[in-house]
This record gives structure tokens, sequence and C-alpha cells, in this order.
């Protein structure tokens, strides 16, 4: 027997469905009530879901994450990133021809057009990285309008390989633009992650040096970060694609809405904050300022919307930092001694167990990628890049069924209506 609850408004009941999920809550349905000349209200969004999806399921008391049904720490441990662009990609893992198959094409558009890539001569050598990407990302539908046609299936698969090929390069080349340094061409004989950081600290003509405990951790950190159900970038992914943009215009809307410290900036404000906190002698402090309602300041890396026991990102995260660390020589870091302070003091106070505030995948990350020797305004490119396939699923998702453009609408608190008057009489 189909769900239902009743409202009842000026007087009149009405019976809202309840749509039933395969995993976690139901949701009630609430479209008919414009029916009725009834908004609902819910900013931010903290109960209300936007769309349908079948891609990632996650349970913030459980601590779960799983993408297209399996679980984070599983792939994590047995899978690589380029497997699970495939699975969130085609809901399924490939077997050995598909995933050859995918690679393959992978491999085949990581390289930028040359003219294409003067765009980081209009950025000075002190640009942020994530301006350079955004402008980039967004400049490639100029190189490839012939093939957005969002209703062709073989375009959008199409976009999607050529995006999850080639914002490694892109960012590379952010990278070596803020050095000063020339481009390495990426190399089909690397792994996804390996060519990365080949691009970004190999020398142009000379062989890979990447370590492979290093490549590895960037692998997970990739993994880790590919998708998140309905978080602020992907839903802004959505709404982009649902005026029926190109992909392009949509992803680039995506990591406008990544940058944001609340969100995906979160990892290179975790060092910022570290680095401002310096000593674990100044932790408490710091604890206080975050409690403190007439302070602005937040622990950066602490709290989720959704996780409210644990990040299990985190978790897996922790571990890689700790490997690249031992590996570094660098677990006597006195920035991971203030981390661990910090952690150590948030998880025994009573101001962030009330309210459910764990360390996120972030906290962790921003450590592992300065022990890897990223520096801190990249950290967030790198989200951008693990976040890619997840972006791109969604908005293939989007696309491969019927859908509104997205247009919410709101409680009104202005003026009511009055006559404009003339400057003279003002
Ligand atoms: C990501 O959504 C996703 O899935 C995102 C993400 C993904 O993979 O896409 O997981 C990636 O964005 C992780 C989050 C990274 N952001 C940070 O680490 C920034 C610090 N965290 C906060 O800004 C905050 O916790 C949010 C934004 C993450 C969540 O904010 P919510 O859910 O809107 O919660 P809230 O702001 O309403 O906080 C509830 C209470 C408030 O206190 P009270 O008014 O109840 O007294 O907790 C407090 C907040 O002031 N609080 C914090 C805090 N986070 C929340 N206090 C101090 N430090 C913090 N970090």
């Amino acid at each position: 027997m189909a769900q239902q609850i009743s409202i009842t408004i000026d007087g009149k009941t009405i019976q809202l469905p309840v749509l039933e999920a395969s995993e976690g809550n139901n949701v009630v349905d609430v479209r008919s009530l414009i029916a009725e000349g009834v908004y609902t209200y819910d900013p931010g969004f903290l109960s209300t879901s936007a769309c349908d999806s079948a891609v990632t399921y996650i349970d913030g008391d459980a601590g779960v994450l799983m993408y297209r049904g399996y679980p984070i720490d599983q792939l994590a441990k047995q899978s690589n990133h380029l497997e699970v662009c495939y699975l969130l990609l085609n809901r399924e893992l490939p077997n050995q021809a598909q995933y050859d198959n995918f690679a393959a094409s992978i491999k085949s558009h990581q390289t930028i057009d040359q003219q294409f890539r003067q765009i980081f001569n209009g950025f000075t050598q002190g640009a942020h990285p994530m301006s350079m990407i955004g402008s980039a990302i967004a400049g490639l539908a100029s190189l490839y309008h012939e093939e957005t046609d969002i209703t062709n299936a073989e375009h959008r698969i199409l976009t999607a390989h050529r995006l999850i090929a080639k914002i490694p390069t892109l960012a590379a080349m952010a990278f070596k633009h803020g050095k000063g340094e020339a481009f390495v061409e990426p190399d089909a004989s690397l792994s996804y992650a390996e060519n990365f950081l080949n691009m970004c600290f190999g020398t142009a003509g000379q062989p890979s040096s990447v370590s492979p405990t290093i490549a590895k951790a960037m692998d997970r950190i990739f993994l880790l970060h590919a998708d998140h159900e309905q978080n602020a970038s992907t839903s802004t992914v959505r709404m982009a694609g649902s005026t029926d943009c190109n992909p392009y215009a949509a992803i680039s809307a995506g990591v406008s809405a990544l940058w944001g410290p609340a969100h995906g900036g979160a990892n290179e404000a975790v060092l910022n904050m570290l680095n401002e906190i310096g000593d674990e002698s100044r932790v408490e402090e710091f604890v206080n300022k975050a409690k403190d309602k007439a302070d602005p300041f937040k622990l950066m890396g602490f709290g989720h919307r959704v996780y409210k026991n644990f990040d299990p990102r985190a978790t897996v995260m922790q571990e890689s930092c700790h490997a690249v660390l031992a590996e570094k020589g660098a677990d006597n870091d006195p920035l991971l001694k203030v981390a661990q302070r910090l952690e150590k003091i948030a998880r025994e106070d009573d101001y962030f167990i009330s309210r459910k505030l764990y360390p996120n995948i972030d906290f962790y990350s921003g450590i592992t990628l300065k022990a890897v020797g990223i520096p801190t305004e990249l950290f967030t490119v790198i989200f951008t890049l693990g976040r890619m396939p997840g972006w791109l699923t969604h908005w293939s998702e989007l696309m491969s069924a019927p859908y509104k453009i997205a247009r919410p609408r709101q409680l009104y608190h202005g003026e009511s209506k009055r006559d404009y008057t003339d400057i003279t009489s003002r």
C-alpha cells in the first residue's frame, strides 16, 4: 500500500504521496502543492530532495558512503580512480576489456590544443589555479562546440571522457604557469595519478620519477573525492544543466561552487588554519575562538551537513596520510602535531560533540597533500580533479530522463506595492 501524508491548509486537507527509496529516507512528494498555491520553505535544503538519483548513497549517521552500491572503503582498498570513473558513469564495474578500452579512451584525450593553452598566459603568475581551471573548463566549449548536443548520448560520453582526461593536464598547466615553468606534456605510459604528478613536478623531456607510494596516495585522494551525492557543487552542476547549457558551462559552474571554503575550498583553508595556529600550545586558543558565537572563525575540516558521526573518507584518508608522512619522513611534521592535538581536543569538547562536529575528509587531505609537496593553492584543484566524474555522472543522469528547469520559489518579505515618485520630489 503506497504511503501518503495529509496536510490541512485553510481548512482543506491535501493528500501527499510518499515516494519510497531503495536505501535511506523515503520522501514526501510536494509537487502537487503548487496547484494549491502553496510553497514549502527550506533554505539550505536541509530536508529537501532536489532529484531522484541512483549514483551515490550516504547514511550520515552510520558513516556509510557507497558509489553505485559499492562501499567507499572497499573501493579505496581494491579499486582505482579510473575504474571508479567507469563505475560512476556506467553503473557497473568494468571487466578487463571494458576497463582497457575506457583507459585507452581517457589516454587518447589527455592533450590540450596548442592554441587553447594560451589561455593560461592571460593570468598573472600569482593567479589562483582555481580561477584558471574554471575559465579553462568553460573555454573548452569553444573547442568542441560541434559535439555538445546534450540530447546526443555519444556527445555526452565523449564530453565525459574529454573532461576526465583533460582536467589533470589543465590542473598541471595551472600549477606550472603559477611557477613560471614550462608545461610537461601528458605521458600515456603512466597511470592517471602518476601522469598528473609528473606533469606537476616533472621536467619536460625527462622520465617520470614519481614515487609509487605517492602516486597511490594521490589516486586514492581522487577516488575518495569522486562523488558525494547532492553536495553544493554537484547541485550547482545539476541546476546549471537544467537550463540546457553545454556541459562545459555546467561543469565550470560546479568548479566555482566547489571553490568556497565551506565546501571544496576547506582543504586549503585547513592548511591555512594550521599554519595560523602554528604550534600545539595555541590549539586551545583557536578551539575557543571556534566556540565563540561572536567570532566568525570555524574549525576548517570539521563538521558536515550529512555525516554526524564520522566521514568514512576521513578514516581512509587518515591511513593514506600516515603512509605518505612515513615515506616522506614527515610523521613529526609540526603541522601534523597541531592537527592531531586539534582533533583530540575537539573530539573531547562538548561543544563539538553536542553538535556532532567531527573531522571531515578535508581535515586529512590537506595534510596529506602538503606532505606530497602540493602547494596549498592547488588543493582545491585536486578536489576538482577527483570530483569531475561525479559531476559528469550527475549531469548525464539529469540529461538521460525528462527534467524541468530548476527554478525555486521564495518567501517574500519585501515592500508591498508602491508608486514611483519623481526624483525632484524625493
Ligand atoms: C565538503 O556536502 C558535501 O557532501 C560536501 C563534501 C563533498 O564531498 O562534496 O563532503 C565536501 O564540503 C566537506 C565540508 C568542508 N567544510 C569545512 O570543513 C568548513 C567547516 N565546516 C562548517 O563550515 C560546517 O560544518 C559545514 C558547512 C560543513 C556544514 O554546515 P551546516 O550543516 O550548515 O551546519 P551549521 O553551520 O548549521 O552548524 C551547526 C552548528 C552551528 O552552531 P549552533 O548555531 O548550533 O550553535 O555547528 C556549528 C555552527 O556554528 N559549526 C561549527 C563548525 N561547523 C558547524 N562550529 C565550529 N567549527 C565548525 N567547523
